[in-house]
């Protein structure tokens, strides 16, 4: 640019013509961007209007500068105060708009439509296990999780140090005193639900007959195994109370499970708290139905019999611990594994896919 005869003037000339035309195009905005846009226009560092008229200020002589320079000064000063009140003005409009448009019922349902949840699996085969005991005459008690050792495993006449404490491999739990000393290990979640036959009949008389359903813990963690899982434990006790009428009870339960003429039968087994012990099977209502072969059966692995439980009559020992006697009261107890019933019910081949919690899977039931 060739040197203007008066720079000074035609500066001002420049400011005074920016001047009358940014306040129109400020007040013609009439949404944030146009009025960035138009900002950028006068003052952006590249391109703006402004830029230009001061690339005029080399021609001023030295002295000259300081008052020209104080008057640019200004002048960006005013543009910038009605770029920021005019920003002020558009938010404040787009509110007044928003707040007169059609208002927002937040009592509407909303559109994405969620699904109804319901009770997982597991918990649903719970409480239909316990329905078909409270029909048999049944009352249902809770149990705690956390337990001290002697209802877990002492009192149900587990010797110190015998295997059968290994087969449970326990989780215990730190406990501390009052000066927060460790009081060593005798609290720990319990392996199974055992625990509620020591505590109903440590607290209550004959005749009983209880069913207790919950989590226990064990240090497992396979296909077939998971650290935390359900079982249900159901005894009763009273005069006379015999093998046979475990077995009458077992079937009943097996018949309301899967139907009428179920084959079940007692393995002898082993159990501390328990004499005689028993294991019980259930005929494989997967493969029977089939061809009859069993060739393909996976569930029962070809024997026709799949276990569901442990039972027996309450060893004399138990009684005594719990303050009962042995000599006028006899009964039986029983426990079982939710989860494995509720695989035998659904098919599902792996106890993780219960407790992974997808909701693609937990949809299904
Ligand atoms: N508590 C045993 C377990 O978790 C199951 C069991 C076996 C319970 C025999 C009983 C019983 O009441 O009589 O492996």
């Amino acid at each position: 640019m060739s040197a203007p005869e008066n720079p000074v003037a035609a500066i001002e000339e420049g400011l005074a013509a920016l001047g009358s035309q940014y306040r129109d195009t400020f007040d013609e905005s009439a949404d944030e961007q146009t009025l960035r846009d138009a900002y950028a226009k006068i003052l952006g560092k590249k391109k703006g209007a402004l830029t230009r008229v001061l690339a005029l200020m080399r021609h001023v002589p030295g002295e000259e500068r300081a008052p020209v320079g104080a008057k640019v000064n200004t002048f960006k000063q005013e543009v910038e105060k009605a770029f920021e009140g005019r920003l002020a003005a558009i938010a404040n409009e787009q509110r007044q708009a928003d707040l007169q448009a059609r208002p927002f019922d937040l009592t509407l349902p909303g559109r994405l439509a969620l699904g109804r949840g319901h009770l997982h699996p597991v918990m649903q085969t719970r409480d239909d296990l316990l329905d078909i005991f409270r029909d048999l005459g049944f009352s249902v008690v809770p149990g705690p999780e956390v337990e001290l050792e002697e209802n877990n495993f002492t009192k149900l006449a587990f010797p110190p140090d015998h295997p059968a404490t290994d087969m449970q491999d326990t989780f215990w739990v730190d406990t501390f005193g009052p000066k927060n000393e460790p009081l060593g290990g005798s609290v720990l979640l319990r392996t199974h639900t055992s625990n509620t036959q020591i505590r109903v009949m440590s607290e209550r008389r004959p005749p009983m007959a209880v069913v207790s359903a919950g989590a226990v813990y064990r240090r497992d963690d396979d296909l077939t195994h998971s650290p935390m899982f359900h079982q249900i434990e159901g005894f009763l006790v009273d005069e006379n109370v015999s093998m046979g009428d475990l077995k009458g009870v077992l079937t009943a339960f097996a018949e309301a499970l899967y139907g009428k003429g179920i084959p079940l039968r007692l393995r002898p087994s082993y159990f501390p708290f328990v004499e005689p012990g028993a294991e019980v099977d259930i005929g494989c209502v997967f493969c029977s139905e089939e061809d009859g072969t069993r060739e393909s059966c996976k569930v029962c692995k070809q024997t026709g019999w799949v276990e569901v439980l442990g039972c027996g009559m309450i060893h004399p020992e138990v009684f005594e611990s719990c303050g009962i006697d042995p000599e006028r009261y006899t009964g039986y107890a029983f426990g079982f594994g939710i989860e494995r019933i509720a695989m035998l019910r659904y098919g599902i081949p792996s106890i993780k896919l219960l407790f992974d919690n997808d909701p693609r899977f937990l949809a299904q039931f």
